[in-house]
């Protein structure tokens, strides 16, 4: 997907080893569709030549204050101005020293400075040794420069160059670029706390064995992905599923319906939105074994018996929190015929606002999806897109029916 087609994105380079990833960082930027414009500081020179950046940007690097190739001699208003966003990348703690003082004397702090602040949002991803990191001067220009209105991402935490091992690493690209495609989402569910479930669950006979089915949890995912990247705090339940956690969202890994229950009990009064997109196994295994049921040479099977599970959805839709309208529940069901009739049944059934119907074989594992969504007032079609697309689709048409807060 293009996801930053159109953007025109200033990458700035300051002093640090984390300069070889900002390789890597312009590539993934221009591969969703972004322009960058490359520049460099001295510092940053040291460690990567521009020929590199360069050849991976397709523009000529910037480096220098003086640079006499703009026509009008002005590149730090030039190239501010045309950016949707400046990404420091690696930002040293000297850079972020420097934008505390408002510094003018090298191109990347000067340029930084000659932004309109209202139009052109600063993202810094700081790179440093972790005791540079925690020093008091850091963390207090750290405080300064977000209240001056830059966004500062996270750092990573791991082994560094110098030998040590803690905070202060530079995100990995893919994580900066998923942060920076965040930033652009609108935030359409600010302040607002989402729970959601995925995946299959997994009911145990013994302790190798058990029933499941084939929900990917991808539709889940990529809707606590939107939901995150529209402002929320979100809290993920997920039953067995190998898919990485989106970032920034909270996850709780579950194995069985009753477990997945439990978790979401826990947390579905704190929240104002809950999504139940899990496929949960309808019944489990009445007796679970403690040890692997072994055969006994009779050539009988043993005979299983089955009990309900809890409906997880239904359970949370009944709840006063929800009732008094506190708590938006959407329901999913995967049909495989007659998909509006039994979405409008199911909506009924479970008693939740908004349910969301799809077509299970034709959905189950891909990564697209065609969605319908049935509420009080009639139903509405998401035709067949990406579940990425259906996912943001899907998170403002929740956030629409919010009530306002
Ligand atoms: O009844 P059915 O399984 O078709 O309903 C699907 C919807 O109900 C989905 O939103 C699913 O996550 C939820 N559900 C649940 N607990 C169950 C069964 C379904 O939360 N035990």
């Amino acid at each position: 997907m293009n996801e930053l087609a159109g953007k025109h994105i200033v990458l700035g380079l300051s002093g640090g080893v984390a300069c070889y990833k900002a390789a890597d960082l312009c590539r993934l930027l221009i591969k969703e569709g972004a322009t960058v414009q490359v520049v460099m500081t001295e510092a940053a020179g040291q460690f990567m030549t521009p020929v590199t950046m360069q050849a991976l940007s397709g523009r000529r690097v910037y480096s220098s204050q003086w640079d006499a190739r703009e026509p009008n001699n002005m590149p730090h208003i030039n190239l501010s101005r045309e950016a949707d966003a400046i990404l420091i990348a690696p930002c040293s703690a000297d850079f972020i020293a420097r934008l505390v003082q408002g510094r003018a004397d090298e191109l990347l702090s000067l340029l930084c400075l000659a932004r309109p602040v209202d139009r052109v949002p600063l993202l810094l991803a700081p790179a440093m040794n972790r005791e540079m990191w925690a020093h008091p001067a850091t963390q207090r220009n750290l405080a300064q420069v977000a209240q001056d209105g830059a966004v500062v991402l996270g750092v990573g935490n791991g082994d560094q160059a110098c030998g040590e091992t803690g905070d202060g690493r530079m995100l990995e690209p893919s994580e900066l670029l998923e942060e920076l495609v965040a930033f652009f989402v609108p935030k359409v569910l600010a302040n607002r706390r989402v729970l959601i479930t995925a995946g299959p669950t997994f009911e145990a006979m013994d302790p190798v064995r058990g029933i499941t089915n084939l929900s990917s949890g991808k539709m889940g995912f990529s809707i606590a992905r939107a939901a995150r990247e529209a402002g929320a705090d979100v809290t993920l339940v997920a039953g067995p599923v190998h898919l990485p956690t989106p970032r920034g969202v909270r996850r709780v890994d579950v194995q069985s319906a009753q477990e997945m229950l439990a978790a979401v009990e826990q947390h579905a009064q704190s929240a104002s939105v809950f999504i139940a997109t899990a496929a949960v196994a309808d019944w489990r295994p009445a007796t679970s074994s403690s040890q692997k049921i072994k055969k006994d040479g009779s050539g009988q099977p043993p005979v299983l018996g089955f009990v309900e599970n809890p409906d997880i959805l239904a359970t949370v839709a009944r709840s006063p929190h929800a009732l008094t309208g506190d708590l938006f529940c959407v329901g999913f069901a995967a049909e495989s015929h007659d998909l509006l009739a039994h979405a409008t049944a199911k909506r009924a059934r479970k008693g939740v606002p908004l349910l969301v119907g799809n077509i299970g074989p034709a959905t189950f594992g891909q990564d697209d999806n065609a969605l319908l969504l049935v509420d009080a007032q009639g139903h509405r079609e998401l035709p067949r897109a990406s579940k990425r697309t259906l996912a943001h689709q899907l998170v403002a048409e929740i956030a629409r029916r919010l009530p306002e807060q």
